[in-house]
């Protein structure tokens, strides 16, 4: 059985920087996800982007603009919103990274995988 949370400490994870990397076994054997710092507050995702099913960060953890404001693809400059995941520019603008349930206390940032099994089973009748 797959571990349905990771536990990071919220020192590492820094405001626009570098997003912290982990494996989501749930999606497949390389499948990742990433998490990022934006305006204080942490957000995850699943690390595919919504043009075509490629890891997002060329530069492992790096995931942000040169201006740090948006979320960029390197493959082909697909730009998304942080706090939504929506793309907002790029050859998929108006669709939408997965996202994962995240919340923070007590100095630690919590990622709940079981969210994106709900998300998943939710898409479930339009596949
Ligand atoms: S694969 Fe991400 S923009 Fe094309």
């Amino acid at each position: 059985m797959h571990n349905q949370t990771i536990v990071l400490e919220s020192s590492d994870l820094q405001e626009q920087s570098l997003g912290l990397r982990f494996n989501l076994p749930q999606l497949g054997e390389h499948a990742t996800g990433f998490v990022v710092r934006f305006k204080s507050k942490a957000y995850a995702y699943v690390n595919q982007c919504a043009h075509m099913p490629v890891e997002l960060d060329w530069n492992e953890g790096d995931f942000f603009t040169a201006d740090k404001t948006l979320i960029i693809c390197a493959t082909h400059g697909a730009q998304y919103a942080p706090e939504t995941g929506r793309c907002i520019a790029g050859p998929c603008k108006g669709k939408q990274l997965q996202s994962l349930l995240v919340t923070e206390e007590n100095n630690q940032v919590t990622i709940f995988l079981g969210s994106l099994v709900n998300a998943l089973e939710k898409q479930l009748p339009n596949i």
